[in-house]
């Protein structure tokens, strides 16, 4: 099994199963914390991203077809989606592609999904698909606050990691949100983010 990629609580591999090409994603101990909590939060994780990776397929996100769960080993075997992060696309293609992902975070909400770590490089892009993954931190929660969290993150990552982009992208992400989710919903989550930067915690972005 050749190592594919080191994330920040995982490694990835590139494998085969049945024939098709898969990636086994491995939660790795993490030394700075209590070994039976970091046991605990191990498999919290490997059990909630892989349900959730499967609910969320039911109203149509697209995300790996999951193949295999040990929580022994704290590890989930899926689907290989061979295209790139879109962290790493050209700037003009992030900037299209943010209404698109604007669009899938608005169906998680509307679905009571929250995804908790929204970053661009947790969006896949393949034959003109946005792929979501990386669902450990996900949660089932239809409270308006938690979808602002994830909301915010999501513009500052745009503000932190494509800053040049950050006003084109945040403006596109915008709009494919409200096109979900509604007017109403939107103004509510909008408020509820300008809320949380004004608490001062976090600074605001633009
Ligand atoms: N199913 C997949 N197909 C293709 N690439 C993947 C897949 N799952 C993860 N990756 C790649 O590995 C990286 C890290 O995986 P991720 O699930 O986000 O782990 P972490 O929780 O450590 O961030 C992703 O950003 C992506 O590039
Ligand atoms: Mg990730």
């Amino acid at each position: 099994m050749k190592l594919f990629k080191k994330g920040a609580e995982a490694d990835l591999y590139k494998t085969t199963w049945q024939n098709s090409k898969a990636i086994l994603k491995i939660r790795k101990t993490k030394n700075y914390r209590d070994p039976s909590l970091d046991s605990r939060i191990r498999k919290h994780r490997t059990i909630k991203e892989s349900q959730m990776i499967s609910f969320v397929k039911s109203f149509g996100l697209p995300t790996p077809l999951i193949y295999f769960v040990n929580l022994k080993t704290t590890s989930i075997l899926m689907q290989d989606i061979p295209g790139k992060p879109v962290h790493d696309l050209p700037e003009l293609k992030i900037i299209e592609l943010s209404k698109e992902i604007g669009k899938l975070v608005g169906l998680l909400h509307k679905n009571g999904v929250m995804h908790g770590d929204l970053t661009t490089s947790n969006f896949i892009f393949f034959q003109n698909t946005v792929f979501v993954i990386d669902f450990g931190l996900s949660q089932n929660t239809i409270k308006p606050e938690d979808h602002a969290v994830d909301l915010r993150l999501i513009k500052e990552i745009l503000n932190s990691a494509h800053a040049k982009i950050m006003l084109s992208s945040w403006k596109n992400f915008l709009c494919g949100y409200k096109s979900v989710v509604g007017n109403a919903y939107y103004a509510k989550i909008t408020k509820l983010v300008s809320d949380i930067e004004s608490r001062g915690r976090y600074a605001k972005v633009v």
